[in-house]
């Protein structure tokens, strides 16, 4: 069939030509945007007066029985035809006749595709951000069991401090919940109708741009016909947050994948989402974790294809930007699919509390709070410090915690230390001591867990 740019060309593309340049294999997934779009731009033309009614009912009755087939399986596309855009363009003629190549006046592929994307893209921003909240949720539930589930805290992946497990949930909870923000503030860059750009520069045709955006429900009409159609800033912006997502996610199943080592046994992962291994008989994997700690790759080289695709691009449309699509969709089905998995996988996982309270216990976790309570009793925090560190070195020799000396040994090694001391290094007491706002104390963490959910509701 003659492709229906056809008019100036004397002979066929190449096939191997068509292969090439074909992208309805990927942007097929646009479908019902290109048939939204396209139903709003026959009904503006039709106001305008560019068409008739009569004309435009022709096109949206067309337009409506080829989206029913396509949902029906009853479409087969055509590589030939190029893209989802001329694919669907050809359906409608071959339905409707001639009525159907009105719709293409004052529009280009440009705009269209433009515009399809910044529609497919608003629903998945806002697929994501319920899956976000909808972890996060998971994650305060988990946390509401754990405010005493007293666990080490880590820097250098050293024991540092006591704090809980509810604490250590929450931190994710925040992450989470700026990356919901995110994906809502690129939202606001995404919904901004690019149609009636044209081609690059705009049309002769009266089009009532405005009557289209609220038609489709964007906020506004962009105000740059050539930024318009060259613009894929929304799609950096998108695989961007998506690219924090999972740095979020990675970083959060790297612990989950240290804490159901025999190392940590912190916990013991469902075996609904781990898997053995073919030779050795004894393995649980926890391959869900490892592999969204994988995925977040891929979403960093969509992230780094995209800004790469753009960097050298001239003014305006160019073919190159055909290449954000299988890019920007990798994006987001990667971050959806982790994002829903990761709900049961820590919903389910068994938390080992005496684990985590006995690896608190061990590793001079109080140290701080000796010194602390050091500090209380009059001595400079500098010499606090050394004297504890001297403590936790003889301690290291004897093969006992700080809270097992006795109080003679203790006080040898500063006179001001009392009975009261064992009440003020016992982990339990150390967590709860840190009770400022943002802090690990189960009433800090009560309010903390509180305040998530009205954002979340609000
Ligand atoms: N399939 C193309 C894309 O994804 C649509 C726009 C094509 N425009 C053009 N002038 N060839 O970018």
């Amino acid at each position: 069939m003659a492709k229906l740019w056809s008019g100036r060309f004397q002979k066929d593309t190449d096939r191997l030509m068509d292969d090439f340049h074909s992208s309805i294999s990927f942007d097929s997934r646009l479908y019902k945007y290109d048939i939204t779009g396209s139903i709003a731009h026959a009904k503006m033309l039709a106001r305008v007066g560019i068409i008739s009614d009569r004309e435009a009912g022709a096109i949206i009755d067309g337009l409506s029985g080829i989206l029913e087939d396509i949902e029906a399986g009853r479409v087969e596309f055509s590589v030939a035809a190029e893209d989802i855009h001329m694919n669907m363009e050809q359906l409608l003629i071959d339905r409707i006749g001639d009525v159907g190549k009105k719709l293409h006046t004052a529009r280009s592929r440009n705009d269209q595709v433009a515009l399809d994307v910044r529609m497919y893209l608003r629903d998945e921003i806002d697929e994501t951000g319920q899956l976000l909240a909808k972890l996060t949720g998971v994650l305060l539930d988990v946390a509401e069991q754990h405010l005493d589930t007293v666990m080490p805290g880590y820097t250098h992946l050293q024991r540092a401090q006591p704090i809980t497990l509810a604490h250590h949930l929450l931190a994710y909870c925040q992450m989470f919940e700026r990356d919901r923000q995110r994906l809502a503030d690129c939202r606001r860059r995404v919904n901004v109708l690019p149609l009636g750009a044209g081609a690059l520069a705009g049309t002769t045709f009266p089009l009532d741009r405005e009557y289209v955006a609220r038609e489709l429900g964007f906020d506004a009409v962009t105000e740059n016909s050539l930024d318009a159609v060259s613009d894929r800033d929304f799609a950096v912006e998108f695989a961007a947050a998506a690219s924090l997502i999972m740095v979020h996610l990675s970083r959060f199943c790297e612990e989950i994948i240290l804490w159901s080592s025999a190392e940590f046994g912190f916990i013991e992962l469902d075996d609904a989402y781990s898997t053995g291994s073919s030779m050795m008989p004894q393995k649980k994997n926890p391959d869900v974790a490892e592999l969204i700690r994988g995925k977040s790759g891929r979403v960093f080289g969509d992230l780094t294809a995209l800004l790469t695709m753009l960097k050298g691009l001239p003014l305006a449309y160019n073919k190159d930007m055909q290449e954000d699509k299988e890019a920007l969709f990798d994006a987001v089905d990667t971050v959806k699919k982790c994002l829903l998995i990761f709900q049961p996988l820590v919903a389910t996982m068994r938390v080992r509390k005496e684990n985590m309270a006995r690896a608190a216990r061990g590793g001079f976790t109080n140290a701080t709070d000796l010194a602390d309570y050091l500090v209380q009793q009059g001595v400079p925090f500098r010499e606090a410090h050394a004297i504890v560190g001297r403590a936790v070195a003889y301690c290291l020799e004897h093969n006992k915690a700080l809270d097992e000396l006795s109080l003679e040994v203790l006080r040898d090694f500063s006179p001001v230390i009392n009975e009261d001391v064992y009440e003020a290094i016992g982990v339990s007491r150390c967590v709860a001591a840190r009770n400022v706002i943002g802090g690990p104390a189960p009433e800090a963490v009560q309010k903390a867990i509180r305040a998530a959910r009205e954002k979340l509701d609000g």
